[in-house]
């Protein structure tokens, strides 16, 4: 495994690369690894070159939020990069990716508006533009996202579509902990009353996921039931809790087919975000692993 923290070392490093044939796979992260990456990673693997970035990337955060906190722990990310056979870990420096008088972001309309768009009014153009010169930099083939970040993965693959960037973007669906818990390098935060308290966020994806089973259609009735599963629990505060067109992520009145419930709740002064998938379509799946109900829903495999 090589690090590469020079940006035109790795576009060196990719160009040499491509000109050989291979395919590059690429799983951008701001580290502080978990099962969730190495789902991400795992699927990389199965291409010829499997880069990683581990980069914090400040434009992403806003003022009052924990750029600074943000845990990170570089020898640990490299054990488990080295364990999911990496090739490249690229860890450039902030002033490298943004060097004095950077002034371009990318606006990605409409999909960035909804949802964590609504507390969070730079977060996206933070993260289109950092994705955007990743892709740049390391021009990859493919590009490995998670599902936890639903409107993130929408974003990124609109952005691809619409500046022509030559990249499939592969989406995976959310790796949770035994109890549910969607995992997040943000749950270190939690003290043990806290990660407890946490779980109400599972309860209340559940319970709409039940409801829906059951034929509910009217997103007033779920989500109303989906507030007080969370209402119930003390130290919780929600963002907010919404059911979208999976597509637009605008908000839908009833659900035809299919809709994304998105929740981002505050756990003390953690804020967590999860969705999953309500579905009225049976996907065939095809390989034999530990799925989920949200991932049958959706075809998709948790590991
Ligand atoms: P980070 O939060 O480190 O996440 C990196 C990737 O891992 C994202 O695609 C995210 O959706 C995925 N991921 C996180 N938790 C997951 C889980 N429980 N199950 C499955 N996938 C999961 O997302 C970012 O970093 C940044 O915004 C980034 C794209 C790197 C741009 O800075």
């Amino acid at each position: 495994m090589r690090i590469i923290k020079d940006i035109k070392e790795m576009q060196m490093f990719s160009d040499k690369t491509r000109k050989q044939g291979k395919i590059i796979a690429f799983v951008p992260t701001m580290g502080f690894l978990h099962d969730g990456h190495k789902s991400l990673l795992k699927e990389g693997r199965k291409y010829d070159c499997l880069v990683m970035s581990i980069f914090v990337n400040p434009t992403q955060f806003g003022p009052n939020e924990d750029y600074n906190s943000y845990p990170r722990d570089m020898e640990r990310d490299l054990r488990i990069a080295e364990e999911e056979k990496v090739d490249i870990v690229f860890n450039p420096e902030v002033k490298d990716m943004y060097p004095d008088g950077f002034k371009t972001y990318v606006e990605v309309k409409d999909l960035s508006k909804n949802l964590c768009g609504l507390s969070r009014p730079s977060h996206f153009q933070g993260v289109a533009a950092i994705v955007a010169k990743l892709f740049n930099i390391v021009k990859p083939n493919i590009a490995i996202f998670g599902q936890k970040d639903f409107q993130q993965m929408s974003i990124i693959k609109k952005m691809a579509r619409d500046l022509n960037f030559d990249i499939d973007i592969i989406g995976m669906p959310i790796v949770r902990e035994k109890d549910g818990l969607a995992m997040s390098s943000r749950n270190t935060y939690l003290n043990t009353k806290e990660r407890d308290a946490s779980l109400c966020i599972y309860r209340a994806i559940t319970k709409a996921k039940n409801m829906f089973n059951k034929g509910a259609r009217d997103t007033d009735e779920i989500l109303k039931e989906v507030r007080k599963v969370i209402e119930l629990e003390a130290a919780s505060k929600i963002d907010y809790i919404k059911i979208c067109d999976i597509e637009t992520l605008e908000d839908i009145k009833i659900i035809k087919n299919k809709a994304l419930l998105a929740i981002a709740v505050f756990i003390g002064k953690t804020r967590l975000i999860d969705n999953c998938v309500l579905s009225d379509m049976i996907t065939p799946i095809t390989k034999k692993t530990n799925y989920t109900d949200s991932d049958k829903e959706i075809g998709f495999k948790s590991v």
